[in-house]
Order: structure tokens, then sequence, then C-alpha cells
């Protein structure tokens, strides 16, 4: 309920937030994407801000206002998302929204590519692994609280718990856009946050700024105890 999110939970706090895509370039014109609007991370720095944390919001490419009092980095590419969160650091808590693009092209072409000579079938384009810009500030020395986001079309509570693990997280949200009510360019969003000892809670379909209250709520209780 929004009832548990009071400003000044998170006073002193410093809150990085990824939030967004990020865009893979192939050539000068061309680039991998995906659908993430920024709508989810974007609420999220808000509701920190507004909870009285110091805000740095790294962002790849969306259409969104700036949420008021919040430290914005505008970001195109994974691995400018890895250095700029690494710049960012130390924070005391990560809340990890961006949808990263797992692969990039290995050589973006300096040039636009042409359609001729090559083969009249197709092309190949090899991609490489992007860096998990989670996984790797999870595993610092100066580590933050670190909550991770997993959009799942099945298996969600055990992907989700798998990411957890995985990445050494505190909290995973699992968020489950099989459901087109509260998936990508939604408004609104129902998560369940799952921590290490498999605890579960719920947040029903709201909208997106009501959810982004609550997980700053809960939160909050992670911090000031161990079980909520
Ligand atoms: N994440 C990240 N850097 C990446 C990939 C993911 O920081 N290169 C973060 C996301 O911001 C999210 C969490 O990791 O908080 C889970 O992302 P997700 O794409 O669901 O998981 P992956 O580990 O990439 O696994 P897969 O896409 O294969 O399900
Ligand atoms: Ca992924």
């Amino acid at each position: 309920a929004a009832e548990c999110f009071e400003s000044g939970l998170l006073t002193g706090k410093h809150v990085l937030v990824t939030a967004g895509p990020t865009r893979e370039a192939i050539d000068p014109v061309r680039y991998i994407t995906n659908h993430s609007s920024g709508k989810m991370g974007f609420a999220v720095a808000r509701a920190a801000a507004e909870a009285g944390a110091r805000v740095t919001l790294v962002s790849g490419p969306v259409q969104l206002a700036t949420p008021e009092r919040v430290d914005r980095i505008n970001v195109t590419s994974a691995r400018e998302m890895l250095l700029a969160c690494e710049s960012a650091m130390p924070c005391d808590i990560l809340i990890a929204t961006a949808a990263v693009a797992d692969f990039r092209p290995e050589l973006p072409a300096e040039h636009k590519l042409k359609k001729d000579p090559g083969s009249a079938d197709g092309m190949l384009l090899q991609l490489v692994r992007n860096p998990d810009i989670l996984a790797s500030l999870a595993q610092r020395n100066d580590r933050p609280f670190s909550v991770g986001f997993a959009a799942e079309t099945q298996h969600l509570l055990d992907y989700a718990a798998g990411k957890l693990r995985d990445k050494n997280l505190d909290l995973i949200v699992a968020n489950d856009v099989s459901n087109s009510s509260i998936g990508f360019d939604s408004e609104e969003n129902a998560i369940t946050v799952i921590d290490r000892s498999h605890r579960q809670t719920h947040f029903a379909q709201t909208s997106k700024s009501k959810i982004a209250n609550q997980l700053i709520g809960l939160i909050h209780q992670y911090l000031n105890k161990d079980e909520p």
C-alpha cells in the first residue's frame, strides 16, 4: 500500500538507478535495441528522490522528463552505461531496471553498410556479449545493496531466483512481461520481490509510480532490519 511510503526514508543515502534500453551500433545509421520505455526506472528514481535520497539515474535513450532532484546521466550503449555507473560509485543502493542489450555487434562498421555487393540471400551479423552491469557492481568490494529486475515471459519466479543467486543480489524484482497490461510500455506494473532467503513480497497491479513507492518502502525495511 502507498501508506508504507513516507518522505525521508532514504535521507543520507546515495541511490544509483539504471533505466531504459541500451542501443548497440551496427553502423552509423543502424542499431540493435529493445522495447524498454524507461518508465519503471524513472518512477523508481523519482520515488527514491522523494524519499530523501541523493539519486543518480543512468539512462539509455528514452523519451522521458528527468524527475525533480535527480542527477541524470544519458548513455547509449551497455559499455557506456557500465562506465557511467562506475563513475557514479560508490552508492548505498543500486536499482538496476535497465533493459541492457545482452549482445552488441562485434565491430560497428565505420560507414553505412551497403546491401551490394553482398549475398542476395541475407547477411550474418557477428555479436559479442556485453558486460553485465549489475553483476559487475554487485561483486565489488564497495558493493551496494543490490536490486535487480527480471523481466520474464515464462518460469518467472524460477528464472528470477536464479538471477538473484547468479548475480549475488539482495533483492530481485520479478516482472511478468507476457502480460501486456503490465509489460514494457505500460503505465502499470505488478511485481513479486524475492530476497536471499526466498521470501516473496507481492505488489498487485497499480501505477508504476505506486509500485516504485512500494519498492522503495520495502528496500528501506530491508536496510533497517534483515527481514521486512
Ligand atoms: N543487467 C545488467 N547488465 C546486463 C544484463 C542485465 O545490468 N548486461 C541487469 C538488468 O538491468 C536487470 C538484471 O540484470 O536488473 C536482469 O536482467 P535480465 O535481462 O532479466 O537478465 P540476464 O542476466 O541478461 O538474463 P537473460 O536476458 O538471458 O534472461
Ligand atoms: Ca538480458
